[in-house]
């Protein structure tokens, strides 16, 4: 995950400092049927990626034919190897005793030529495995219908995303799903970050299908100022198509309930001014509202339109009413950092991550004159700002009343640098910094009346961090990426003693 086009460089000093023996000070108690879990997704965790009838997918594809595109010019052949290490990865969660699992469907290992090719019933049997284990250990699976990947086969036919065929497509895989998995499935995500696959995917270019047009990206094919709003628009309507199965033909029966995961990040005006607030209603419009606004109200954002004028498709009146009778019953949440906002709409920017009409012209920085928006990390884009979250669950709250959340997505990652040692790794201070930070935050927004059901840290384990291959860590668990071992980093006695803390106590006093 990228939030942006291009990265500043990050300073020393920090807006926002936590100290390292940070204590919880809300001592709240979560509901009693708050998820406590760790969260995956099938191509950085699954690898078998032509095992027992898997079909080729978009980043089997991407990974092989350009190596280059990925930091140490790996791929997912075998990633951490879940697909046959489950069991063992399950004892790991049942060491942290969490509740639930995140984890997503590897499309082309169910359906590998799509709907008009037959179901693989070994990929069938792999996550009916996978689930009834989950289950037998007290942990509830949340799945992920498509979290990036799907059959290469769709590009190669229709230009997947470009094509309003992927929305039949979509529900195919839906309706399979929900028929083999939900008499024990009760959280379906539909569609992971569609705001993160289109910006890498058809605006820069960094993820397959690597479309995108100068100056935003080098691709041979794309056009990132079109591009992006027509695969937005196939995917809202997928994930409403999706959304109408579930509740029409199986919520009555397998009770369980659905909803989409989006990538958020909280920005605040770099100034006072006028222009630089309005800036940033606008960068969150262009983010994540683009996608929540028309599955919540059935209509873009108002300053997308404005901008981008008839680039941006328009609903149709039946579209709309799919949309507005077959709303989520939750929204995911994925959140790792925030950044600055100033204006390029009013006032001249001349470059910068965000100044362009793809982004509602906006500058996002990380800094406010040698001041950083949160504690620095390993990545630039990443800052640990625990209060833009209670603050984005606040926005959250205000501008989608009465919608559930639950935080499928949020952790730190570890750059593997030559000097790195594993005891390094496994010592992950900084990981457990931020991870209370944000659960205090958590508790913070759900007291201010978020309504909350939820929180997966990202990630179980070391897994493939797409651009970065296998150089950036997000895991609880480091992972040798040699012999697959697994060890408990220091995050992952951290985070058993908190939820040991919350499930048998109630009290949430944070003691280390
Ligand atoms: C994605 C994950 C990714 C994580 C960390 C999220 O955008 O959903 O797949 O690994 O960020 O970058």
């Amino acid at each position: 995950m990228l939030p942006s086009l291009l990265f500043p460089l990050y300073s020393s000093s920090y807006l926002h400092q936590t100290s390292s023996d940070h204590i919880l000070k809300d001592a709240s108690p979560f509901p009693s049927d708050f998820l406590f879990g760790t969260a995956s997704s099938a191509y950085q965790y699954e690898g078998a990626y032509l095992t027992d009838g898997k079909g080729l997918d978009n980043w089997d594809v991407f990974t092989h034919e350009n190596p280059g595109k990925i930091a140490d010019g790996n791929n997912g052949d075998v990633a951490v190897d879940q697909y046959h290490r489950f069991l063992e990865d399950i004892q790991s969660m049942k060491y942290l005793g969490v509740n639930s699992y995140r984890f997503s469907i590897s499309w082309s290992r169910v359906l590998p030529k799509g709907r008009f090719g037959g179901v693989n019933h070994m990929g069938i049997k792999y996550y009916n495995n996978l689930i009834d284990a989950l289950i037998t250990n007290g942990i509830k699976p949340f799945v992920t219908l498509s979290h990036f990947d799907f059959p290469q086969i769709f590009e190669n036919q229709f230009k997947s995303w470009l094509s309003p065929e992927m929305q039949n497509e979509f529900g195919y895989l839906a309706d399979t799903c929900f028929k083999y998995f939900g008499d024990r499935v009760q959280h379906w995500i539909t569609i992971n970050e569609p705001n993160i696959q289109i910006g890498f995917g058809y605006i820069s270019g960094m993820y397959p299908p690597s479309r995108c047009s100068m100056p935003y990206g080098h691709c041979t094919q794309g056009n990132s100022e079109t591009e992006p709003f027509i695969v937005a628009h196939n995917m809202i309507l997928a994930h409403a198509k999706a959304v109408q199965i579930y509740h029409t033909k199986y919520q009555k029966e397998q009770k369980g309930t659905i909803g989409i995961a989006v990538q958020t990040t909280w920005f605040e005006p770099i100034s006072d001014s006028i222009a630089d607030k309005k800036a940033t209603e606008r960068a969150q419009s262009f983010n994540f509202n683009w996608i929540l606004d028309p599955i919540v109200y059935g209509k873009y954002p108002e300053e997308m339109v404005n901008i981008l004028g008839s680039a941006l498709p328009q609903f149709s009146s039946s579209e709309v009413k799919t949309l507005m009778n077959y709303k989520p019953d939750f929204l995911g949440i994925n959140y790792y950092s925030s950044y600055f906002i100033q204006d390029c709409l009013i006032t001249a920017c001349t470059s910068g991550a965000g100044a362009s009409k793809v982004e509602g012209y906006v500058l996002k920085l990380i800094q406010k004159g040698n001041v950083s928006i949160g504690e620095p990390t390993d990545i630039n884009w990443l800052h640990n700002y625990p209060e833009g979250f209670r603050k984005m669950l606040n926005y959250l709250k205000d501008r989608y009343p009465n919608v559930p959340m639950f935080i499928t997505e949020n952790g730190l990652g570890d750059l593997q640098k030559p000097e790195t040692t594993v005891k390094d790794l496994l010592h992950d201070t900084k990981r457990i910094r931020y991870v209370s930070g944000h659960l205090d935050a958590l508790r913070s927004a759900m007291r201010d009346g978020a309504n909350v059901k939820g929180y997966f840290v990202w990630s179980l384990l070391d897994n493939f961090e797409w651009s970065y291959g296998y150089t950036l860590r997000f895991g609880l668990f480091h992972v040798d990426f040699t012999t697959l071992k697994r060890t408990p980093k220091q995050s992952a006695s951290w985070y058993k003693n908190f939820i040991e803390q919350h499930l048998n106590t109630g009290d949430l006093t944070f003691k280390r």
